[in-house]
């Protein structure tokens, strides 16, 4: 059997499309943020994730680091993981290392690229590991190939607070979706952001080398390239904030002239100071969601924290 593979699924590039229309004619505009990661958005995102101010990553690392002992424990021995989204190869590295004989990784991702390389890269480090590359979108519903049903265990490893992308009730389909796409005992390992001062969070959104700004407007780049539109960059800007009330830090585009922009046949009006909202990045405390996962089919055996509660790493089973 071949140790190696990557299965097909990925989305047409017109389905982007049908997307991208129906969100700029909603009032306010709106895009889905899976849209910022096509491969220059990967990118730099990965840059966003080395920044002083974007604190999550290397939050993040330094508590699966502390704990992976632990973290390994609940896991056990011979499971097959699974990680949604497959971007940077950090995290999914050191959870491998440290876990005892882990019997598959199957990654899954909706960029083919992303996916082709993450699963090359780990196959030459991991070489007598498993893997099998899902490309497809995991927000909507998928089904895993019959090895992966029949093994031992599963655990979704779903790391850099990605959650908090998800609009509440979406976020709680999904938790629900996994749980049954699972069974019963395997677990959920997730990493989530949690809520903490004004500045620290702003900060992290508007860094003082603009790489957030350039990741945000490479989305209009994208639909100038994929979709034949007419954005002018030069007349968008980036606008991040975060909204207390809600629990959110929010990505916007904000347009600085009354302008007309052409996407193929179709056009769309912008007010001068009109935005186009492009992400939201939901912060929840652990108690937090905690409840949010255990109405959707979890139980929670763990979470760990930093020192300053910056971040958290909760760990769920399928009840
Ligand atoms: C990848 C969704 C976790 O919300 O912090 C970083 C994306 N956007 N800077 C986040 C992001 C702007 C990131 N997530």
């Amino acid at each position: 059997m071949k140790n190696v593979e990557v299965l097909d699924f990925q989305p047409k590039l017109m389905d982007f499309k049908e997307e991208i229309v129906m969100g700029l004619r909603k009032d306010p505009k709106q895009t889905d943020p899976k849209l910022l990661y096509d491969e220059a958005g990967s990118q730099l995102f990965e840059q966003i994730t080395v920044l002083p101010e974007y604190y999550p990553t290397r939050t993040e690392l330094k508590i699966m680091k502390e704990y992976s002992c632990l973290i390994s424990e609940m896991i056990g021995k011979d499971t097959s993981i699974l990680e949604f989204g497959s971007g940077s190869h950090t995290k999914i590295s050191l959870l491998l290392e440290n876990l005892q004989e882990p019997a598959a990784y199957i990654p899954v991702d909706i960029s083919k690229s992303i996916l082709e390389e993450s699963v090359n890269h780990l196959s030459h480090r991991f070489p007598k590991l498993m893997i099998k590359g899902i490309c497809t979108d995991y927000t909507k519903p998928f089904q895993l190939p019959i090895e992966v049903r029949k093994a031992k265990k599963r655990v979704v490893f779903f790391p850099g607070s990605t959650y908090g992308n998800f609009e509440p009730l979406v976020g709680q389909n999904f938790l629900k979706r996994t749980s049954k796409l699972l069974q019963k005992g395997d677990g959920l390992l997730i990493g989530v952001d949690t809520k903490k001062e004004l500045p620290i969070l702003e900060d992290a959104y508007n860094d003082s080398q603009n790489v957030t700004a350039e990741f945000n407007l490479n989305l209009l780049k994208r639909i100038n390239r994929e979709h034949s539109a007419d954005f002018k960059l030069d007349t968008f800007r980036h606008h991040a904030f975060y909204n207390e009330e809600i629990g959110r830090i929010e990505m916007h585009l904000i347009s600085t002239v009354d302008q007309k922009v052409s996407i193929d046949e179709d056009i769309f009006h912008f007010r001068e100071g009109e935005s186009i909202h492009t992400e939201n990045s939901y912060k929840y405390e652990p108690e937090e969601f905690k409840k949010i996962t255990e109405q959707c089919g979890f139980k929670r055996e763990a979470v760990w924290l930093d020192e300053k509660g910056h971040f958290s790493i909760h760990y769920f089973t399928v009840k």
